[in-house]
């Protein structure tokens, strides 16, 4: 899934000048040397890059989703998939500056239903990035599809497209858990689609979430031994939460409550172990040699160039640290895109933000992180997480292991399970 929505604001003063296009947030193009001016940090080398892409367009709107998606009428003509495009490309171009002779490790092609754009618009995306960014060879590049029939039947076109790596919002297998959560699709579609994604694709994902509304201890065994039964490398499971301004905030549907969403996860961890899954992050589980590449580089605190409507970003120079969004609403987007101005607001985060901007992200992964990254993805001293180092092993929630200069940080099992406690720690 797309990660991690931390909403900058912006700081920095409007350009000189009146802007062609009203820009209340301030986010003026700027002459690149502005971002290689001196600074506080010291930044050894540029963090591994990756690019996301926002394609903001679904069937329908899900009343517990809250990404930045919006609802087209069925068929290509409600979106308006060329000049979309265009716009990703003079996004593109517009940001190269930033990110000159990096190499790209990878691609998300994430939404709203990027699986509604034509095999061919996908195709024309992915040479726009091979032809304007140095992509690694074996870059990773995946894209979110939804199960319906009209999206299965273009799986393999997108494989020819470029995508490697399919990944399918399934959410449940059970058909009455799919209408209390307004999918669109059924069981039936949804295993077709799996089935789809295993013959045209290396490597797939499915998304599932628990703690539906109903659900027992049963019916999630259930969506497991189906999950199982499909054989994919990599699952997604989520706890479903009630965002604020959804269907679901207005009108909560009756959920499993704390205890029995606990035991929930207990038994999916259990399970999945079991059949060989790894949970190698909060909410990720892969068989050996199958972890989303992508999304491991926003954990470990990496960069990343976010295209298209709404898209956040996050790019690092030698003297400070970047995050930048793109204009959220599609038609302002492509609007501004096209006159050379995507980007709505831009922050560079602060010294004192770092330490746990780094923390809620790292913190994430089970096996923890090389104390050494910090240095390498803040240019600041490891020293200054001391304190809530400290604090986090005095708490039980944080090991350290390994020598002065090779040491490696994790959480403990009770750290994993009051993550929000231990991060809270840096703040
Ligand atoms: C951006 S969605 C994209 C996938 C695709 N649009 C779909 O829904 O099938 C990524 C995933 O986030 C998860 N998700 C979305 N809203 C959620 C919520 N409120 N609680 C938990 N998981 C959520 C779903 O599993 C979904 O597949
Ligand atoms: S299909 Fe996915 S992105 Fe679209 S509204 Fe539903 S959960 Fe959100």
């Amino acid at each position: 899934m797309a990660l991690p929505p931390i909403r900058p604001a912006p700081v920095f003063p409007p350009p000189a000048g009146a802007p062609a296009l009203p820009s209340p947030a301030g986010a003026p193009r700027r002459d690149p040397q502005h971002y290689h001016r001196p600074g506080t940090l010291a930044l050894p080398a540029p963090p591994p890059l990756a690019v996301y892409v926002h394609l903001p367009w679904c069937l329908r709107k899900c009343p517990y989703c809250d990404f930045n998606s919006h609802a087209v009428a069925r068929g290509d003509a409600a979106i308006p998939e060329a000049r979309y495009l265009q716009a990703l490309r003079a996004d593109l171009e517009a940001a190269l500056p930033l990110v000159w002779g990096r190499t790209v490790h990878s691609v998300f092609i994430g939404g709203g239903t990027p699986s509604l754009f034509s095999p061919e618009g996908i195709h024309s995306l992915v040479s726009d990035l091979r032809m304007l960014l140095p992509l690694a060879p074996d870059a990773e590049i995946t894209m979110e599809a939804n199960p319906g029939t009209f999206e299965r039947d273009r799986f393999r076109a997108f494989a020819q497209a470029g995508v490697t790596r399919l990944s399918i919002g399934v959410q449940s297998f059970d058909d009455d858990h799919l209408r209390a959560i307004g999918r669109v699709h059924d069981r039936a579609q949804a295993l077709a689609a799996a089935e789809e994604a295993a013959r045209s694709f290396a490597t797939f994902n499915l998304d599932l979430m628990y703690a539906l509304p109903g659900q027992t201890p049963a019916q999630l065994d259930a969506d497991l031994d189906q999950a199982f039964a499909l054989a994919p490398p990599h699952l997604s499971l989520y706890h479903l939460t009630l965002e604020p301004n959804t269907a679901f905030a207005r009108q909560p549907p009756a959920l499993p409550d704390d205890d029995a969403a606990s035991d929930m996860l207990d038994r999916l961890v259990e399970r999945t172990g079991a059949a060989g899954y790894e949970r190698y992050e909060v909410s990720a589980y892969a068989r050996p040699g199958h972890r989303c590449r992508h999304n491991l580089n926003y954990w470990g605190f990496g960069d990343y160039l976010g295209l298209g409507a709404g898209a956040h970003g996050k790019l690092s120079f030698a003297h400070r640290v970047v995050r930048q969004v793109r204009w959220r609403e599609p038609q302002a987007y492509m609007d501004h895109a096209l006159a050379g101005q995507a980007v709505s607001n831009e922050e560079e985060v602060s010294r004192k933000a770092l330490p746990f901007e780094f923390m809620l992200n790292a913190l994430r992964l089970r096996d923890g992180f090389a104390l050494a990254l910090f240095g390498e993805r803040c240019g600041l001293p490891p020293s200054v997480l001391e304190p809530g180092l400290a604090a986090a092993q005095a708490r039980g929630l944080l090991e350290r292991t390994g020598a002065p200069g090779a040491e490696r940080v994790r959480p403990t099992a009770r750290g994993f399970d009051f993550l929000s406690d231990l991060q809270s720690l840096f703040l």
